[in-house]
């Protein structure tokens, strides 16, 4: 998979060298460039922002810019990488433009997944009040172009929100993370969060791992797993279980949600009372 960052701060997506994202990217898996986008500035100052019209508190960032920068990456990820076809709706050919902004769509493991699919993304870090609204419209020509927010809360720029979206994509990248084995049993994996785990010491400061842990009936520990993350999901997350498709519960889980208070329909799971 082909990566292209534009940002006016390259280095803080220096954290991309590291740990099994950087690793990745010296087995060849991801191939990744952040780009400076001063660079593509004509003027001595090298300037990227302006006033916005209308008046009102900021800057904006100017459009020329970004459609040099955007430009230049466009055709990059044509070839090489591993190729599919995306999703994308003229078959995968364009590549996909992320916007970072709390303006987007919220950012989900199963958008990780589909993105993981992609041969080449592009993410455009916006600082400031965000990015000359032209710019988006103009992409479209070229890029599949999505907004995508991490969350309900405002960052001062998009590169934060790319590190932690580079890294959650590129693990699902097939060959990035060792034993895939790990990425099945994961929170968001299956819609719910992941059962609490533990490690040696059997016993630590007087707190014991749970007895069925050192059983060896591998039944029954998938079963405690099992009714652990639906307690978890339950206590912590209950919108998740509103979401879960009911339809993939076990008589066991039904058994386990009744005991936490809840009501299993059909196709939803309800709170009782
Ligand atoms: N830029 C500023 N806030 C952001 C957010 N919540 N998500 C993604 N990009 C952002």
């Amino acid at each position: 998979m082909r990566i292209d960052v534009v940002s006016i701060f390259p280095e803080y997506l220096a954290a991309l060298d590291l740990s099994l994202i950087g690793k990745a990217r010296q087995d060849g898996l991801l191939d990744l460039n952040v780009h400076d986008l001063r660079d593509f500035t004509t003027d001595r100052h090298r300037t990227v922002d302006d006033t916005p019209y209308g008046g009102g508190a900021g800057m904006v960032m100017k459009a020329e810019p970004w459609a040099q920068a955007l430009a230049s990456v466009a055709d990059a990820g044509t070839d090489g990488g591993t190729a599919n076809d995306g999703g994308t709706s003229d078959g995968g050919t364009r590549p996909v433009l992320i916007v970072p902004s709390p303006a987007g769509a919220v950012f989900t493991q199963a958008m990780a997944y589909e993105l993981a699919e992609e041969k080449h993304l592009v993410f455009a870090c916006g600082r400031y009040e965000g990015i000359d609204e032209r710019v988006l419209e103009w992409a479209g020509e070229r890029f599949d172009v999505r907004p995508v927010s991490l969350g309900d809360y405002v960052l001062n720029g998009g590169e934060v929100a790319v590190l932690a979206m580079v890294e959650a994509i590129g693990r699902l990248v097939p060959g990035v993370v060792g034993n895939p084995e790990s990425l099945v049993e994961e929170s968001h994996s299956d819609g719910l969060l992941e059962y609490p785990v533990y490690t040696k010491p059997s016993s630590w400061r007087e707190r014991d791992v749970p007895e069925i842990l050192l059983s060896g009936n591998h039944g029954k520990i998938a079963q405690w797993r099992r009714e652990q993350q639906l307690q978890r999901t339950a206590a912590r997350r209950p919108d998740l279980l509103d979401k879960f498709d009911a339809s993939q519960l076990t008589k066991a889980d039904k058994a386990a949600l009744t005991a936490l208070g809840y009501e299993v329909t059909k196709d939803r799971i309800l709170p009782r009372g």
